[in-house]
């Protein structure tokens, strides 16, 4: 009978059997026999030095060479023996009387040990829990028993449909008291993860050494064998027979991902005999980028939301004064561009400049999962082996786009017209983000598109279905509408057209003529026709405008400041935040200015000035759309009253941006009012106090720049998503004299 009481906060258990006093078997004993959690811990083993040595050593209380002996009223029966001696000792223990014992198992294969169990005791499967640490240490035996051994290391447990609940807990609970990660997974499961992340890779290793070994001239290669043998074949120096009765055990899970490595493992041949670099490039490419994101490929997931599940504080120290000269990261709308673009063209596109924010991050990983060759991004150099418009493959799973409404918005467009399905997830922020602006007019042009409610991602895109061209006029100002189309239209029978209410960002359109696609654009009117074929180039990105917006709007609220800004871009259809800037007073002068890749750039002098309140001209709105968050700093810091109407788009941004700014305004002392289409705001002192980014990045960054103005330290909340756009975004503000850090950070 299993005893549980507790006694102040503890749970004490009868008496734990632990069967094979190895490392595993001890370190398990003697943590839980430190914990206090048992009464008695006994230990049973074949070899007599062992047991006297697990009592010497404090690993047990008392041992037994017999198993029958030691099962006598066992509350738990732990089974830590060699995997394939499990299934003679569950045979053994099928004819005892176990009472209501639990018995578990520490085996790093699931099958063969519950195949065994199924036949020999099916009427104990209740009591039964079967688990794995994944956990050990190159010493081995009872001598190097650990209590510490299993701390942070994970445990699978893999219950059946037949295990006890409280059978479970109890399992659970013990592992727990050593500090381990418990998980719960299938059998099936667990023998295919283990097989790929641990079988295989010990296979390998213990194979190449042999392979090189048995050649001639074996000794000359080990001399010379530097760091890369060295690294690989480490684990070939584990166990032997620990390893053959793995593969024994596992043998089904291990043949089927040798079979799929073996096949690729051709195609590498294939490619190296073929000289074909281009494949070579391809499989190091992202193999690299692979390693390099474990942690996101184990969400199973390409990009991952670092920031909602940790709150990231901005502290902003008050007052300061900007000066000197600096460079702010690459465009983040022509960033994503460059790489949907330099994909679908026909050779190699190099871009200088790009932005290596999460956002277009996103992007870059999209089209690697869909079997593009790209390198990079290295110090903002990325190479793009284009694959032609046809050259996509189907991805290996759900593309995750984090925080990106342009990246989510743009390839539902060209997705649409793949022969391939494809699923488009986002993080908590673009799950809220409105899709059917663009999925309705993409149905109209015959594409099959799915969403959740409301038009909310995932966006599910079924391929293989013909697109027609559509004459399509915007209900509203967005680029990120009008380039789906467009990008839509590439494949679409016929000539696609698309006006838009107001002029919205162009880059799509200079892009596409930059990689030699004709599009005509006649007022608000673009159109395209399907059937060319993109040339690649090269790509120089300027400076995004947005990024340096924050700059703009520091400098000219900073009494006594002069900066420069440089290389940024100032396309006509981003430069609203000038305009609203210099109509509000500020002193803002381009300077050097000049075309790059078909984008005009310029550098940037902005000075501080007094700025007064405004009616900010409907027209300038859809031109600083991004903007409008640290422009009403700049309408906090403004002598009288600014208005903001025509505006309702800010409230389906990465946060509802109207709201979010005027709930920060209001918390630091600020006069202002929501309207439905924007926000009234009356200039005037700003305080301190605690504000939340909402995971909107440019919320986040427009109060970072309001600490300049205010009488105290302001607190931002949730500013991970500053890495979407703005990855340097802290240094640039140390640089120039912004005093805003990430809290507990100097
Ligand atoms: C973008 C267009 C704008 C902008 C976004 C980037 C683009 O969105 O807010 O940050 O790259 O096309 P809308 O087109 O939805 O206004």
């Amino acid at each position: 009978m299993i005893e549980i009481e507790t006694q102040k906060s503890e749970t004490v258990l009868g008496r734990l059997v632990v069967v094979g006093l190895g490392l595993i078997g001890g370190s398990f004993a003697k943590g839980v026999r430190e914990s206090g959690l048992c009464r008695e811990v006994v230990g049973v083993d074949l070899d007599p030095q062992s047991r006297k040595l697990a009592v010497e050593l404090g690993v047990v209380d008392r041992c037994e060479e017999d198993l029958a002996a030691a099962c006598v009223g066992a509350d738990v029966i732990q089974l830590a023996v060699p995997i394939l001696a499990m299934e003679k000792v569950l045979a053994r223990l099928a004819g005892m009387d176990l009472g209501q014992a639990v018995l578990t198992d520490v085996g790093s294969a699931k099958g063969n040990v519950v195949r065994t169990a199924r036949a020999v005791m099916p009427e104990r499967l209740g009591r039964f829990v079967p688990g794995h640490p994944i956990a050990g240490s190159e010493q081995s035996g009872v001598e190097a028993s650990n209590a510490g051994l299993f701390r942070r290391h994970k445990v699978i447990l893999t219950p059946l449909a037949e295990t006890d609940a409280e059978a479970l807990a109890l399992v659970d609970r013990l592992w727990r008291a050593l500090d381990a990660d418990v998980e719960h997974m299938q059998v099936e499961r667990h023998d295919e993860v283990l097989a790929a992340t641990s079988h295989l890779p010990h296979l390998l290793a213990f194979g190449l050494v042999d392979s090189l070994a048995k050649r001639n001239e074996n000794l000359d290669i080990f001399r010379y064998a530097a760091g890369g043998f060295r690294d690989f074949t480490r684990i070939a120096g584990s166990d032997p027979v620990m390893w053959h009765d793995i593969f024994l055990a596992n043998r089904e899970a291990v043949l089927r991902i040798l079979d799929t490595f073996r096949s690729d493992l051709d195609a590498l041949r294939d490619a190296v005999d073929a000289g074909d670099g281009h494949q070579l490039l391809g499989v190091f490419t992202r193999a690299r980028v692979a390693r390099e994101h474990f942690s996101k490929i184990l969400a199973r997931r390409a990009y991952v939301d670092a920031m909602n599940s940790n709150d990231l504080i901005f502290l902003a120290q008050p007052g300061g004064r900007l000066s000197g000269r600096i460079r702010v990261p690459g465009d983040k709308s022509i960033s994503h561009r460059s790489i949907m673009l330099g994909s679908l063209a026909e050779g190699t596109t190099e871009v200088e400049g790009f932005l290596e924010g999460e956002d277009a991050l996103a992007t870059l990983q999209a089209f690697r999962d869909m079997g593009v060759v790209i390198e990079g991004p290295h110090h903002g150099r990325v190479t793009i082996h284009g694959v032609g418009l046809n050259g996509l493959k189907p991805p290996p799973g759900p593309i995750y786009l984090g925080n990106s409404g342009t990246s989510m918005r743009l390839l539902s467009g060209l997705l649409a017209a793949q022969a391939f399905d494809t699923v488009l997830t986002g993080d908590a922020s673009l799950s809220k983000r409105p899709m059917n602006r663009v999925a309705n007019p993409l149905r109209e042009m015959g594409a099959v598109i799915e969403t959740a409610e409301q038009g909310r991602p995932p966006v599910t895109i079924r391929g293989g279905h013909k697109l027609k061209a559509l004459t399509y006029t915007l209900p509203m100002a967005s680029a990120q509408v009008k380039s789906c189309l467009l990008l839509a239209g590439l494949y679409a029978e016929g000539k696609t057209t698309v006006t838009e209410p107001a002029p919205t960002r162009d880059h799509t359109e200079r892009m596409l003529r930059g990689f030699g696609y004709e599009v005509s654009v006649e007022g608000p009117t673009a159109s395209l026709v399907s059937g060319g074929k993109l040339k690649a180039t090269h790509i120089e990105v300027p400076a995004d405008i947005s990024s340096a917006a924050f700059f703009l709007v520091a400098a000219s609220i900073a009494e006594g400041s002069e900066l420069l800004l440089e290389h940024v871009g100032i396309n006509p259809t981003r430069t609203g935040v000038i305009d609203i800037l210099r109509l509000m007073g500020g002193d803002i002068t381009l300077e050097n200015q000049r075309e790059v890749g078909g984008e005009p750039v310029a550098d940037l002098r902005v000075r501080g000035a007094r700025l007064k309140g405004i009616e900010i001209p409907e027209h300038l709105v859809p031109l600083a759309i991004d903007e409008f968050p640290v422009l009403f700093v700049a309408a906090a810091c403004a002598e009288g009253r600014t208005v903001l109407r025509g505006a309702e788009e800010l409230r389906v941004k990465e946060s509802d941006r109207i709201q979010v700014m005027a709930d920060g305004l209001q918390a630091l002392g600020v006069k202002c009012e929501p309207t439905a289409d924007g926000i009234i705001i009356d200039g005037g002192e700003i305080g301190g106090g605690e504000v939340h980014g909402h995971g909107d990045h440019r919320i986040a960054m427009a109060f970072s720049v309001a600490s300049l103005r205010a009488t105290a330290p302001i607190r931002i909340h949730d500013c991970a998503n500053v890495a979407t756009s703005f990855p340097n975004f802290l240094a640039l503000c140390a640089e120039v004299g912004i005093r805003v850090a990430e809290e507990g950070k100097s």
